[in-house]
């Protein structure tokens, strides 16, 4: 089903799909915990490369290939001689040659679909300025842990043109569930991208919906969902972002709009004071943590579905 594929968007990934890669995630957490993991990966070689700095991802990808048998080698751009002005096409070219799969976190989409298409292995998107697919998977996977398979309800309030937003648009379009964004009506999603999701949801009954009043988007649901105002790579537009994200900081009072037992979830790193309270992301109600953890058990997963 997976194999030889590349994970560049989970839009290019059917229902059944997800759901087997959330299905393989639990089991990889069951796994580590009793201390049985597989060896899947053993003798593959997986690159890792990084364009732009990283903690989760890089913790999780670099471990999870060591822990199914494989040989992770991380690359920072910086080190390599792409940041001189080699074509990324040469480095996909070789990288092809000599390791069995790519992860990449880079600063334009592009670069992964160029990735791809010259080295012939499996490439995985680690964050690009459109999408982050593994984030989506660990979020799913937490959530899933709260609530069950419920139909549940979610609220992102913040940056509509956010990427890890896009991937979670994706997630809840696919398996039907229901969206609330929150967002000033000058950062909307992509209408191209957006019109793909809502056709999506449309098949699969799931809703999206758009608010620009915080607290509208926020009653009665069960996930309330923010990331940072300024995204890597954005930092010409801080400004203008910070100025027009001014109202739409999950605070105490928020939280209080969503279901008694409603969490918090941020992917991390957050900027506490500006999207987000500290009496909120340190307090009872979030799940920070348990994202961050359920990174490593998507990463295994998909590493062992498709290398
Ligand atoms: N959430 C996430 O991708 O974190 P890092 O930037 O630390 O990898
Ligand atoms: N939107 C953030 C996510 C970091 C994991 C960024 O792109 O910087």
């Amino acid at each position: 089903m997976f194999r030889g594929r590349s994970l560049l968007c989970l839009l290019d990934f059917e229902t059944h799909e997800i759901e087997k890669m959330l299905d393989v995630s639990f089991i990889m957490k069951n796994y580590v915990y009793h201390n049985n993991v597989p060896s899947p990966l053993s003798g593959k070689r997986v690159a890792l490369l990084f364009e732009k700095p990283s903690t989760r991802t890089r913790v999780s990808t670099e471990l999870a290939v060591s822990m199914l048998g494989g040989i992770p080698i991380v690359l920072n751009k910086q080190d390599l001689q792409w940041s001189r002005g080699e074509p990324i096409e040469d480095t996909g070219r070789v990288l092809g040659r000599v390791v069995n799969g790519i992860g990449a976190r880079v600063l334009n989409h592009l670069t992964l679909v160029k990735l791809k298409e010259s080295s012939g292995v499996p490439v995985f998107n680690l964050l690009s300025d459109l999408s982050h697919p593994l984030q989506a998977l660990a979020d799913l996977m937490t959530i899933r842990e709260r609530f069950g398979n419920n139909l549940i309800k979610i609220a992102f309030v913040g940056d509509g043109t956010d990427n890890v937003l896009l991937s979670l648009m994706a997630i809840v379009a696919k398996l039907g569930l229901e969206l609330h964004i929150a967002t000033p009506k000058e950062l909307k999603p992509r209408e191209d991208l957006y019109k793909i999701i809502s056709e999506i949801a449309d098949d699969t009954g799931s809703v999206i919906e758009f608010h620009e009043d915080p607290y509208d988007a926020v009653r009665g649901v069960h996930v309330v969902y923010t990331d940072v105002w300024v995204s890597m790579g954005q930092e010409n537009i801080a400004e203008q972002k910070k100025k027009l994200l001014q109202n739409y900081r999950v605070t105490s009072d928020l939280m209080n709009y969503a279901v008694k037992d409603a969490i918090f979830m941020h992917c991390l790193p957050a900027n506490r004071g500006e999207e987000v309270e500290p009496e909120v992301i340190d307090g009872p109600k979030s799940a920070v943590w348990d994202q961050a953890e359920n990174r490593l058990y998507t990463a295994m997963a998909v590493f062992s579905l498709f290398i």
